[in-house]
């Protein structure tokens, strides 16, 4: 398990945009090098699955391996599924679990929960993912993501607990224009909100260590906001992490 650090996290989630290996190196290669002059950041590439042996075993540390996601069972007739023991395997630190796009494919809170355990026994560091699908006046959304964080780590052992990373991301907010990421006085808002639903279970201390990422629509604007203002322990990135300039440009503004 990697111990988790103080830097500020910038994930990128490569998703399904990066198809061919060798866009995958060049890619990977330009974030080595942003990677390699920045020494307050901790740079992980979730990249598709196809891709992690190969990018990690040539990877000169600068940049972290994770997966997308993993299968709920640990091992077994699953044609298609890719095991949380494999994944460690071929270099992967980190599991994304739960992300919002596989969420609308149907997969549960228990489901997810199954997969972070997996992830946390094969010795890697899940991160897990939570977002409201939409706001209201109300604050019904409060709830929803209370619900959501505790359905997606139940199982995990109290004692585990504070080794996974989470990552707050709005639907609302994911894959729209850019300029439509969440402002960071509200990012602030959600963070010390999970940190505090984390609370009630293992404690002030060891909740206020587990990072709380934001994600959605962060681009290189948001990112300096997001960076700025320090309301979040690190990014999780989409469609702006395949962007060689771009996401160059978002690692050197940790300061
Ligand atoms: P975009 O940054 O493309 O909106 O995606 C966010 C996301 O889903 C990261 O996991």
């Amino acid at each position: 398990m990697v111990k988790h650090s103080k830097k500020f996290y910038i994930v990128g989630n490569w998703k399904m945009l990066i198809n061919s290996i060798a866009e995958a190196k060049t890619l990977f290669g330009a974030l080595s090098r942003a990677s390699l002059k920045q020494k307050k950041a901790v740079v992980i590439a979730a990249v598709p699955a196809p891709f992690l042996a190969l990018l990690g075993s040539g990877s000169k540390k600068a940049v972290y391996l994770g997966a997308q996601d993993v299968f709920q069972e640990a091992s077994g007739s699953y044609t298609g599924g890719i095991s949380a023991n494999a994944v460690e395997s071929s270099g992967a630190k980190y599991v994304i679990v739960g992300h919002s796009e596989r969420r609308v494919q149907g997969e549960i809170d228990a489901v997810i929960a199954r997969k972070a355990v997996l992830v946390i026994e094969s010795g890697m560091t899940p991160i897990v993912c939570v977002g409201e699908r939409a706001r209201d006046v109300d604050g019904k959304y409060l709830a929803e993501i209370k619900n959501q964080l505790l359905g997606s780590i139940a199982g995990i052992p109290k004692e585990k607990i504070d080794s996974i990373i989470v990552a707050y991301e709005p639907v609302w907010a994911i894959g729209k224009a850019f300029g439509g990421a969440m402002e960071p006085t509200l990012i602030h808002e959600m963070v010390i909100y999970i940190k505090k639903v984390l609370s009630e279970i293992v404690g002030k201390e060891t909740a206020f260590n587990i990072p709380v990422l934001y994600g959605g629509s962060v681009d290189d604007a948001a990112a300096q906001a997001i960076i700025g203002a320090g309301d979040a322990d690190g990014l999780l990135i989409g469609r702006m992490s395949v962007n060689k300039e771009a996401i160059t440009k978002i690692i050197s503004y940790v300061k």
